[in-house]
């Protein structure tokens, strides 16, 4: 299985001054993290990590600390996830047939997630790992009056992986493009494209890092797993 990382943010949320992935977390960057799962996860067998080339160096840093026994390919990421994760697609072995999408922010995924979405991706064209959201959830109006609570039991926190067909996700973004969709993840391309998305049981501790509060919880964390082995 292939596997891009989309890794070209900013990190504003965080209120860094440089891209989060790279912000320590228990002694090594956010994305050592990340990759050092992805790098486990037995299925596995090839990473393409998108980033700014202003982040090359530091990525390549961390690369060579944590000497991967998997091929490794750099890709340029665009303005916006969604340009992004288009280059990565671009970018991608001509022999893939199926791949894996996983934010890099997400560092506390386990190997065992990417297999089961891996496994999952072999009987259908369309997947994310998925968690049934705790709170009640309002949707509201400009003046933020509440207009609908939808049921909860109908609702889920999309999370990454999300795994597709190549040629299927290929199609979906140029029609994104065509379109001007602006999407924050790839499963909405394949819904607007009207192509089923299964939801793959994920994770509750597979957060994304997106502020600082995130790293504090990813600390105690990554702690609480240490301790536990
Ligand atoms: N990402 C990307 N290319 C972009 C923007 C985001 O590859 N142009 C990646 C991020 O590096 C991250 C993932 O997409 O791994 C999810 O994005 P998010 O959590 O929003 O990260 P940032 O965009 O960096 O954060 P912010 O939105 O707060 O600026
Ligand atoms: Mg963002």
């Amino acid at each position: 299985m292939h596997l891009l990382i989309p890794a070209a943010g900013s990190g504003k949320r965080m209120g860094s001054d440089r891209n989060k992935l790279l912000l320590p977390l228990l002694g090594q960057p956010i994305l050592a993290w990340t990759l050092q799962a992805a790098a486990a996860a037995q299925t596995i067998e090839w990473i393409g990590i998108i980033g700014q080339p202003i982040d090359f160096d530091d990525f390549t840093t961390i690369l060579t600390d944590l000497n991967l026994t998997k091929p490794v390919q750099l890709i340029q990421g665009g303005s916006t996830r969604q340009e992004s994760v288009y280059n990565g697609l671009q970018a991608l072995p001509t022999d893939a047939p199926t791949v894996l999408i996983h934010d890099g922010a997400r560092c506390l995924a386990t190997p065992d997630l990417f297999d089961r979405c891996a496994a999952a991706l072999q009987t259908c064209d369309g997947l994310i790992a998925g968690i049934p959201v705790k709170d009640t959830i309002k949707v509201v109006d400009s003046e933020l009056l509440i207009q609908d609570t939808p049921d909860r039991s109908n609702l889920w926190a999309a999370q990454t992986p999300q795994g597709f067909s190549v040629p299927l996700l290929r199609k979906c973004h140029d029609e994104g493009v065509a379109q001007g969709w602006e999407v924050t993840d790839d499963a909405a391309l394949f819904e607007r494209c009207n192509l089923p998305v299964k939801i793959v049981a994920g994770e509750e501790t597979n957060l994304k890092v997106t502020t600082p509060v995130d790293l504090a919880i990813a600390e105690f964390i990554l702690k609480s797993r240490n301790l536990g082995h």
